[in-house]
């Protein structure tokens, strides 16, 4: 088990903070949309974050006979496109807010992630319960930008990665344009908190979210963070422009 770090932030700053301040605003935020979120995700992105979905599916080296494990995992999406491309062996969906991991479940009572063995555990990616060495992929979508020890939570998924394993985190990113950076910066601050107030009726959560997205190192600076976790071998790959990136990170052999 890794100790916590002593550079914990506030997310939604990047600024100096303990790390309870950004813990307890997430809990708050995602149990509130947990029912609603989905829906957000399909608007507010024009559909976009499927194909960033199926990018991240196509980057993943994943194999039949693999060990998954999602962290920050929430209603499901990225385990139910992990099982639909990948077939691994299994799949242990984790997230640390109880609300979105019951979305996930009812998914599965639907019969959304096929015949691939699934689990749910509500897991701190800062604080994983789990074996050194017992999975063979980690993957995390929109996860590591809201998690106040980011070093921890790295080092975390080294430490339960098998070697020679991979992480594979899809997350927000920097366009490297200035004016298609520009565009996408007005619509995170103006749009955004429009969008996600009418759905789900939060406003401040998606406040929250264009902050925390503002805030978050761009694809060099999540890079460094891994590499400073120990991972090797770091590769990345931009969307829309560099609004979303998928980092692909290895733990040594
Ligand atoms: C934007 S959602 C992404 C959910 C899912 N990966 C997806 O692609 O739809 C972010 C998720 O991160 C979870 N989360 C935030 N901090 C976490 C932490 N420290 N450990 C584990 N999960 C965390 C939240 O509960 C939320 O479900």
């Amino acid at each position: 088990m890794n100790e916590p770090t002593n550079s914990t932030i506030d997310t939604a700053t990047g600024l100096s903070a303990p790390a309870e301040l950004s813990t307890e605003r997430v809990k708050d935020i995602f149990t509130t949309i947990a029912r609603k979120y989905e829906l957000f995700n399909a608007v507010s992105s024009f559909g976009s974050y499927r194909r960033w979905l199926d990018g991240m599916m196509r980057q993943a080296p994943i194999m039949a006979h693999h060990d998954v494990l999602d962290i920050a995992g929430g209603t499901g999406d990225v385990s139910r496109w992990v099982a639909r491309f990948h077939h691994p062996r299994h799949i242990q969906c984790t997230d640390l807010v109880p609300a979105m991991l019951d979305v996930a479940r009812a998914h599965k009572a639907r019969g959304d992630f096929g015949d691939v063995p699934i689990d749910f555990d509500v897991v701190d990616a800062q604080d994983i319960p789990y074996e050194d060495e017992s999975y063979d992929i980690i993957t995390m979508a929109y996860g590591i930008r809201n998690m106040p020890d980011r070093p921890r939570a790295l080092a975390e998924m080294q430490r339960v990665l098998k070697p020679g394993g991979a992480l594979v985190c899809l997350e927000f990113s920097t366009p490297p344009n200035p004016i298609w950076r520009a565009l996408y910066t007005f619509y995170l601050k103006h749009l955004i908190p429009f969008w996600g107030g009418l759905i789900t009726g939060d406003r401040s959560g998606f406040v929250y979210l264009a902050k925390s997205i503002r805030a978050f190192p761009d694809q060099q600076g999540l890079a460094k963070l891994m590499e400073d976790a120990g991972f090797v071998g770091i590769t990345w790959k931009n969307y829309t422009g560099g609004i979303a990136a998928v980092h692909v990170a290895h733990k040594p052999n």
